[in-house]
C-alpha cells in the first residue's frame, strides 16, 4: 500500500511530522511567506544551519534539523519563480517535490508536510501547481511504498479546494 496523501488546512509550523518542507529560495535565506514563518518558529539556529546546507538550485532540496519546531527536520525545497509557464516551471516544480521526498526517505523519515511551493511570492498559478504536487507525490509514493504520510498543508479554503480537486475528491 502506498502512503496516504492528505490535506491539512492550517499553519505548517505547528505540525509534528518527521519533516516539514520550507518553500525556500536558492540561498536558503530567511524570507517572507511560509519561509519567514518557519524561520521565526524554528529560532535563529535554523538560519545558521541553512548557511551550511545551502545554496540550493531551483528544483533541488536540502535538509536541516527543525530546532524549536515540532517537526524534527526541515526540508528546504526551492520551487521556480513563475515566468509564464514556458521556462520549464512545471518540471522544476515537480523536481522540487520529488527531490524533497527522496531526501526524506534517504534520511529514514516516514512523514512529511508540504506547503503549496511557489504559489505565493513566486506566483505559480495555484490549480496548476496543486496538480503537479499531487501527481508527483502520488507517483513517488507508489514507487516508495514504505513511506507513510504526505500531507499538503494549505492556508485557506481556496487552496484546500484546489488540492481536493487535484486528488479527484
Ligand atoms: N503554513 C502553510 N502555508 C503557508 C504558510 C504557513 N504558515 N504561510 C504561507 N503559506 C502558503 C502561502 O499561502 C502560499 O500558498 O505557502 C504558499 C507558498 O507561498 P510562499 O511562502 O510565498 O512561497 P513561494 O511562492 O515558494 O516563494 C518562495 O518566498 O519567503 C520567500 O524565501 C522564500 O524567496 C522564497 C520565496
Amino acid at each position: 500500500m502506498s502512503a496516504r496523501l492528505e490535506i491539512h488546512d492550517g499553519d505548517i509550523t505547528t505540525l509534528a511530522f518527521d519533516a516539514i518542507v520550507n518553500a525556500a529560495n536558492e540561498r536558503l535565506a530567511a524570507g517572507g511567506g511560509v519561509c519567514g514563518a518557519i524561520h521565526r518558529a524554528a529560532g535563529p539556529e535554523l538560519a545558521e544551519a541553512c548557511r551550511t546546507a545551502g545554496p540550493c538550485p531551483t528544483g533541488e532540496a536540502r535538509i536541516t534539523l527543525g530546532f524549536r519546531l515540532q517537526a524534527r527536520h526541515v526540508i528546504h525545497a526551492v520551487g521556480p519563480v513563475w515566468q509564464g509557464g514556458d521556462q520549464g516551471e512545471d518540471a522544476l516544480l515537480g523536481a522540487a517535490y520529488e527531490n524533497a521526498l527522496t531526501l526524506a526517505a534517504r534520511h529514514g523519515l516516514k512523514s512529511i508536510a508540504f506547503p503549496a511551493i511557489s504559489t505565493g511570492i513566486y506566483g505559480f498559478p495555484l490549480a496548476r501547481a496543486t496538480r503537479i504536487a499531487v501527481s508527483t507525490a502520488r507517483a513517488w509514493c507508489e514507487a516508495n511504498p514504505s513511506f507513510e504520510r504526505v500531507v499538503f498543508c494549505v492556508f485557506g479554503a481556496e487552496a484546500a479546494a484546489a488540492y481536493r480537486k487535484a486528488m479527484g475528491r
